[in-house]
């Protein structure tokens, strides 16, 4: 079955097998007391109708009106849709727009240039908010200070900043210029940093000084300088927003501060109409190999789905609502749903620099209390944190301007979802649990609040204008109660445009595994999905070696490379192991070689170990564990059983051992475990 209109499925749920409906009307039961219609006063109000989904049954028509309704063209399209290049999609191809005269102008030429678009806080304390008037000059003066160092439209810029105002203007200035964003993340290395500069061939560098994290100010800078030290790069300048005040080596030619370009640059920019299909941005994701994936996403599609999505699945009123989501720019989310969805919709945002604990464990719930969020968008994870701490700590604060809440990264398990729903939520607000990827540009799969009943567990269903199926291996749709592998069964929208620099790439990791489907290739996410007897769809993680720690994605091959890449490991192997807070954690084991293994001891290697890939890739990636073992259990063909590692790592008895060269493998392993006790590194 293909899952692209209904909002309950209902009625397609019955069709599965002759007695799904008896099953159904048991399951349905047991789901009643589970879950939450919405209350009639918020259906009375909503943004989001019910008729949406049948507006979407022609989804073409359906994408290219919403896209004329939320956004301004400069020249309107006549194409909707072409994938007579399949899997290389090209949507509203003959229209041109500017996506950050969208994001901006357009709503003070409306006359809400008073509006707050972004209250900014930071970590330690000081704060600044700018109406849309005034974030649009930044933006202005700031293209004008980019165009000044010689960008023009395509070239690629890569961003590498805090979470501070000047990474969203620079965002925005860029996009102005018809010009490619490639975000990289703060809490990536040098060597990270490089590989994607590279990879981009970025022309200049955006940075800060440093930015402040849990109570101390963290370099950037710096990292910068390391990045481009040695071969010549393709980087011409750096430009430095001051922000953390610690000291910072200077390169007269090639460095300025962004305070003196901005200062002396000139107020007035026209924005200038491009086209719809012109790259936006390169965010770099980890694949199953070891080499980071540059995914490329282009302008009036993956606006039109932001904004979309943001208004609808947010049930945002831009008038009167005060939005935050925590994610850092550095990730789809913050592009998503910092930036273009919440901009181009004229939403008034909260954004935060620092970490939910500092300076005490209450500070995201006091920032909601101060501005008076109304709609909140955060991780599994960090809800899992609270949850863990106590729910004293948000009663502190007073959390009633909550209306909506949004949940993104993972699956999040219903006892989390109870506990936000009942403890910030006041039991009372929706919570919407959005499924989507750094490919899919917006969220894809989530209940439409006002409209569908909510289910704690599950994400549910694919939006208006989404078509998704789950399927077996031999790619047939399995049927309700069931699981199989999740794809997106026709274009939408939003959609990665491709791999930088590496189309094979992009067809053999995505449109491969289903690609003879009679309507044509098929998407293949790489997760796992159950439906339930009422059709709704239960994400179950990753399929493929991709692991998701505190939802963020993380590739097995890249951290076994760099692994190996040390002078004490002859071979490794990594796994996520289930982990209560952070979803999954990095575990890893590794054989020692043989001149090393008498020299040092395991706690020590493993120390050395965790701290060179934190330096290589960046903390994020570092192991929570690292085993020291004599061997890994292999296949005849040499395959490593990751499956057999996971159950060590995660404490469970090791499942079926017969298909191992070598069977006692297993046994040695977990023996020499329990007697070493497991050396788990300190938490971070
Ligand atoms: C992977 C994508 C989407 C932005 C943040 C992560 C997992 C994401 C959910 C959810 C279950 C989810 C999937 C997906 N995922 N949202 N609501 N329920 N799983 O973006 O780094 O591109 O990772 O995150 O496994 O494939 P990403």
């Amino acid at each position: 079955m293909t899952m692209s209109t209904n909002a309950n499925n209902e009625a397609e749920a019955g069709h599965h097998t002759p007695n799904a409906g008896a099953a159904r009307s048991i399951d349905s039961l047991q789901h009643r007391g589970k879950s939450y219609p919405p209350s009639p006063e918020f259906t009375a109000a909503a943004v989001a109708s019910a008729d949406l989904y049948a507006e979407a049954s022609d989804p073409q028509a359906f994408w290219a009106a919403q896209s004329r309704e939320l956004l301004d063209w400069a020249t309107p399209f006549a194409s909707v849709l072409d994938w007579t290049n399949a899997p290389f999609a090209r949507w509203f191809a003959d229209g041109t727009l500017n996506v950050a005269y969208n994001c901006l102008d357009r709503h003070v030429l409306a006359g809400n240039g008073d509006r707050i678009a972004i209250h900014w806080e930071g970590e330690p304390g000081d704060s600044k908010s700018f109406t849309y008037a005034e974030l649009t000059a930044e933006v202005k003066k700031a293209a004008n200070v980019l165009a000044g160092l010689g960008i023009v439209a395509g070239d690629r810029v890569a961003i590498y900043l805090p979470m501070i105002p000047e990474a969203v203007i620079a965002m925005l200035a860029i996009a102005r210029l018809g010009a490619v964003h490639s975000v990289v993340f703060g809490g990536f290395s040098a060597e990270s940093l490089r590989t994607r500069i590279d990879d981009a061939g970025a022309k200049l560098v955006i940075t800060a000084d440093g930015g402040w994290r849990k109570g101390r100010v963290f370099p950037l800078k710096p990292t910068v300088d390391a990045a481009l030290a040695g071969d010549p790069s393709t980087v011409e300048n750096v430009l430095v927003v001051r922000r953390g005040e610690n000291e910072i080596d200077w390169w007269g030619e090639r460095d300025s501060w962004w305070h003196d370009l901005m200062g002396s640059a000139d107020a007035e920019h026209e924005a200038q109409g491009f086209e719809a299909e012109s790259p936006l941005f390169i965010l770099y994701t980890s694949g199953t190999t070891g080499k980071p994936k540059g995914i490329l996403h282009t302008s009036g599609g993956y606006l039109t789905q932001v904004a979309f999505t943001h208004r609808n699945v947010f049930d945002l009123k831009p008038e009167s609502d005060v939005y935050w989501c925590t994610a850092d720019v550095g990730w789809v989310t913050g592009h998503s749903y910092v930036v273009y969805g919440p901009l181009a919709n004229g939403a008034t945002q909260v954004m935060y620099e620092g970490t939910p604990d500092t300076p005490h464990a209450g500070r995201w719930w006091e920032i909601i209390q101060k501005y008076g969020v109304s709609i909140f968008y955060a991780a599994p994870t960090a809800i899992r944190t609270f949850m863990k701490l106590g729910r004293q700590i948000p009663d502190e604060f007073d959390l009633t301007s909550l209306r909506l809440l949004g949940s993104v990264g993972e699956p999040i398990n219903p006892e989390a979802w109870n506990w936000y729903r009942n403890v910030i939520g006041g039991g009372k607000t929706p919570i919407v649990d959005t499924w989507w990827q750094t490919e899919t540009g917006g969220i894809m799969i989530s209940p439409l609040p006002g409209v569908t009943a909510t289910k704690p567990g599950s994400a549910q269903v694919p939006l208006p204008g989404i078509a998704v199926d789950v399927l077996d291996d031999d790619g047939r749709a399995v049927p309700a109660g069931s699981g199989g592998l999740l794809v997106i069964t026709k274009p939408w929208p939003g959609m990665l445009r491709g791999i930088w620099n590496d189309p094979e790439r992009f067809v053999e990791t995505y449109w491969s595994k289903f690609a003879d489907a009679p309507d044509g290739p098929l998407y293949f996410a790489g997760d796992g999905a159950r439906l339930d007897e009422d059709g709704d769809i239960w994400l179950l993680g990753r399929v493929d070696d991709v692991m998701n720690v505190s939802g963020h994605r993380l590739s097995t091959a890249e951290i076994e490379s760099s692994l190996v890449s040390h002078p004490f490991v002859a071979e490794s192997a990594v796994v996520g192991a289930t982990d209560e807070t952070t979803g999954q954690a990095v575990v890893a084991f590794v054989i020692l070689r043989a001149d090393q293994a008498e020299a040092v001891s395991p706690e020590d290697a493993s120390e050395v170990l965790r701290h060179h890939v934190g330096s290589q890739i960046g903390a994020i990636a570092r192991p929570r564990t690292i085993y020291v073992v004599g061997e890994l259990p292999k296949t005849r063909s040499g395959k490593i059983m990751r499956r057999l590692l996971r159950d060590v790592a995660e404490g469970r008895e090791v499942g079926d051992t017969t298909t191992l060269a070598d069977t006692t493998v297993m046994q040695v392993i977990s023996e020499r475990l329990a007697s070493a006790a497991g050396k788990r590194g300190p938490e971070e």
